[in-house]
């Protein structure tokens, strides 16, 4: 019965949880400053010249807010959103049915835009350059070429690692926005947000407790919101402080620095399971029941965040950062690697 604050596989209550605490304006979108200024300048422009939005792709860590800025350009632009994701588009005649349906000024939102399979993407390429679609008509020596026209639309793709993403793809993107992890007082604000939708009482502490252990990242801040509100609820109640807030966090596992039982463990296993010795990513999921992708992807970014592991060519290491955290000195041939 492990229930994850950080899991990547959202169950439908997850989903229309963070649906219901989702801004739907820029100005109701807290931090990522940088970001809100340019997309609300190119908006603005965009709407004045009566144009379509260039393309615009969004990476980051998950939960940080790329799907709720999606929606947010769709809603300033008062145009219409169509959802779909990379692994969903099989097919490039999945992605030609979207956007022959696609009406002038929509946005196309493509999550997890790194796992479009190639034949998609090639789709992709005239579709967001001129607007035109080359379909395949028919196999082998009869096989002919049909060239269509599709609605100007804009393209917010999302990604949470750039790096996969082929430069051809990035090259066609008019806007790039990377999401960075929030600061402590941006997630307070995330949290005294939230807790007014779900007509929770919180006070700043007790915000303040929440914002410090969620890993800079709002989907985490509004999970422990609702961890801390249940204990709150059924213990005392119902207001959040400080003391609420820590004996929840504490019953429910989540250290000083935001780290729940699988960060947890994967230090461990570096440090403990295999003695301080660099461990490859594959075998280090294994170790701790995980998928190599949500290590990667989910757990390892806040770690090498915090100073607490290191990517080495021979592999995954604690650093002495993390040896401190769990109270544990480094054994001789393990801080010979710091
Ligand atoms: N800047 C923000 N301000 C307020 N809430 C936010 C912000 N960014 C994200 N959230 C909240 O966090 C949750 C996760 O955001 P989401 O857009 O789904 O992240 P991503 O698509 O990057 O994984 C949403 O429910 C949203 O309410
Ligand atoms: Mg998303």
């Amino acid at each position: 019965m492990e229930e994850r604050i950080l899991s990547t596989k959202l169950t439908p209550e997850d989903i229309e949880y963070d649906r219901n605490l989702r801004p739907k304006k820029l100005s109701e979108f807290i931090g990522q400053g940088k970001i809100k200024e340019h997309l609300s300048v190119y908006i603005s422009a965009a709407k004045n010249r009566d144009e379509t939005l260039d393309h615009v792709l969004l990476s980051g860590p998950p939960g940080l807010g790329k799907t709720t800025l999606a929606g947010i350009i769709a809603n300033e632009l008062g145009v219409n959103i169509k959802v779909t994701s990379g692994p969903a588009l099989e097919r490039a005649g999945d992605l030609a049915a979207i956007l022959t349906n696609l009406e002038v000024g929509d946005v196309l939102f493509i999550d997890e835009i790194h796992r479009l399979s190639r034949n998609v993407e090639e789709v992709l390429y005239p579709a967001m350059e001129d607007f035109e679609l080359d379909i395949i008509i028919g196999k082998g020596p009869s096989a002919r070429s049909l060239r269509l026209e599709v609605p100007r639309f804009t393209l917010a793709g999302a990604t949470t690692r750039t790096g996969l993403i082929t430069s051809p793809l990035r090259d066609r993107f008019g806007v790039v926005a990377r999401l960075d992890y929030y600061a402590v007082d941006e997630l307070e604000d995330i949290a005294e947000r939230s807790a007014s939708i779900l007509r929770v009482e919180i006070d700043s502490e007790g915000a303040h407790e929440i914002a410090r252990r969620s890993r800079g990242t709002p989907r985490v801040a509004n999970r422990l919101l609702k961890r801390v509100r249940d204990y709150a609820e059924v213990k005392c109640d119902g207001n959040i402080d400080k003391n609420v807030a820590m004996e929840a966090l504490s019953f429910f596992e989540v250290d000083d620095k935001g780290l729940d039982r699988l960060d947890q463990r994967i230090l461990m296993t570096l440090i403990d399971k295999f003695n301080g010795k660099p461990v490859g990513l594959n075998t280090l999921a294994t170790a701790v029941g995980e998928e190599p992708d949500t290590i990667e992807d989910v757990y390892e970014p806040y770690l090498l965040q915090l100073g607490f592991l290191m990517r080495t060519p021979r592999g995954r290491i604690a650093t002495e950062r993390a040896y401190e955290h769990f109270k544990i000195k480094p054994k001789k041939d393990a801080s010979a690697l710091f």
